[in-house]
């Protein structure tokens, strides 16, 4: 068949990437979808299961580092359009073993980008009608302050917000983890082909998400599991930190307007308007999974258990993402409670998916990684 146009999303089997290839698979059966990932501790093709047997959809097991690969399969598939989502994702890991956070996210970005300036400058039309679509996060504009610590309702939200700035587009990058480090370097690396050869770039930065298919060694999915466990939760330093959630399936929706409607060299800041300080979020979870367990609402709250702060650990993040609003008509599509009450609702129905993870492996990097702290 010929489609109409041949994509290469990377990290597809993560978190994120999954949800954005099950929207495009199922939104553009006249695409072909190619999804090429790693596989790492975080990849998971059971996260794709309802879609594998589409006709337009096809999974490669390559690594982004890995040149000669990628090149081979641009010109195999004639991508012209490549969603870059690969990468080491969690921050507590960068700052254990920050190399393979060089190596995946910025090496790899710049392999990716390297591979797809010479396939496409080898074609007669060039970079026309082409994308390269890098996925960032707001973690590369450093941390805000805390200025208003008890949280107030703001004009540009209708939620509590727990200082006077927000990261916008023009923010200046000061990133603090290797992560970040990691994730500011590769956004460098994308505009820098846009200013050097012309590359048809686009890079958005996304708040914290949330939902269904994330690895549980991030916040959210990692407490549910705790909870229902009744093992300890551990919240770092006092809980006081403040990160701003969007559900996941808006970040996806948000991606394909971009790469649809985005303008080339632009940045766009993705996020929700919706902070939360750590403790608060904490408490919504655990009151939310003692419901559905039908336990009595708040009797899990004494698993809270206070432990060592990240290493500097960013203290707010908040997008302001009214540029996307403004522009491209972009606004998340759930309210907060809906979110999180599917979110848990599908981690308490979906346990084989967890209890495939969290054995083994993960079991023992987890628990060396609590007893450390
Ligand atoms: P994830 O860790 O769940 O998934 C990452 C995926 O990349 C995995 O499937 C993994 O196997 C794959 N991968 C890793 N190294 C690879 C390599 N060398 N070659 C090929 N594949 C490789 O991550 P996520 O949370 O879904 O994040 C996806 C992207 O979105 C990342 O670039 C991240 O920086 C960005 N982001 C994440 C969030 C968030 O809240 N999770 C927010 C903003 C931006
Ligand atoms: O802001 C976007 C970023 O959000 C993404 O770029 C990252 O890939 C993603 O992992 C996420 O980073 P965070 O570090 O904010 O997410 P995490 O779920 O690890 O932690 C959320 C907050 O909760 C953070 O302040 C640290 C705290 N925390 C986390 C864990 C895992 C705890 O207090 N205890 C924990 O066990």
């Amino acid at each position: 068949m010929n489609y109409k146009r041949n994509l290469l999303i990377t990290g597809g089997a993560g978190f994120i990437g999954s949800h954005v290839v099950r929207l495009f698979v199922t939104k553009y059966p006249d695409y072909r979808i190619i999804n090429l990932d790693k596989l790492t501790y975080a990849g998971n093709l059971a996260n794709l299961k309802d879609i594998e047997a589409s006709p337009n959809y096809l999974f490669v097991k390559a690594d982004i580092c890995d040149f000669e690969k990628i090149q081979e399969l641009l010109a195999q598939y004639r991508v012209d359009g490549i969603i870059h989502l690969a990468a080491e994702s969690h921050v507590d890991r960068s700052i254990k073993d920050p190399f393979t956070f060089a190596r995946t996210n910025v090496m790899g970005t710049l392999t990716l980008l390297q591979a797809a300036k010479l396939y496409w400058e080898s074609l007669p039309e060039g970079y026309e009608g082409k994308r390269f679509y890098h996925i960032s996060t707001d973690e590369v504009y450093g941390a805000l302050e805390l200025t208003k610590p008890n949280g107030i309702k703001s004009d540009i939200s209708a939620h509590e917000v727990y200082g006077d700035e927000f990261f916008r587009e023009t923010t200046k990058y000061n990133p603090h983890s290797p992560y970040s480090a990691s994730k500011a370097s590769s956004d460098h690396f994308v505009r820098a082909f846009h200013d050097t050869y012309g590359m048809p770039t686009i890079v958005t930065n996304c708040s914290n998400n949330y939902g269904p298919y994330q690895f549980p060694e991030k916040l959210i999915p990692l407490f549910i599991n705790n909870i229902r466990h009744r093992k300890p939760l551990p919240v770092y330093g006092k809980g006081e930190n403040v990160r701003d959630w969007l559900y996941v399936v808006d970040h996806a929706r948000a991606i394909d307007l971009i790469f649809h409607k985005g303008k080339i060299a632009e940045t766009y800041n993705i996020g929700g308007f919706n902070e939360w300080k750590n403790i608060d979020i904490i408490k919504v979870v655990i009151r939310t999974v003692d419901r559905l367990l039908g336990r009595k609402e708040g009797e899990d709250l004494d698993l809270i258990t206070y432990v060592t702060d990240r290493k500097g650990h960013d203290l707010r993040y908040a997008i302001d993402s009214t540029k996307l609003k403004t522009e491209l008509g972009w606004e998340p599509s759930l309210q907060f409670e809906e979110g999180i009450e599917l979110t848990v609702k599908w981690y308490l129905e979906n346990q084989a998916w967890m209890d495939n993870i969290t054995s083994g492996e993960y079991e023992k990097y987890y628990e060396e990684m609590y007893r450390n702290r």
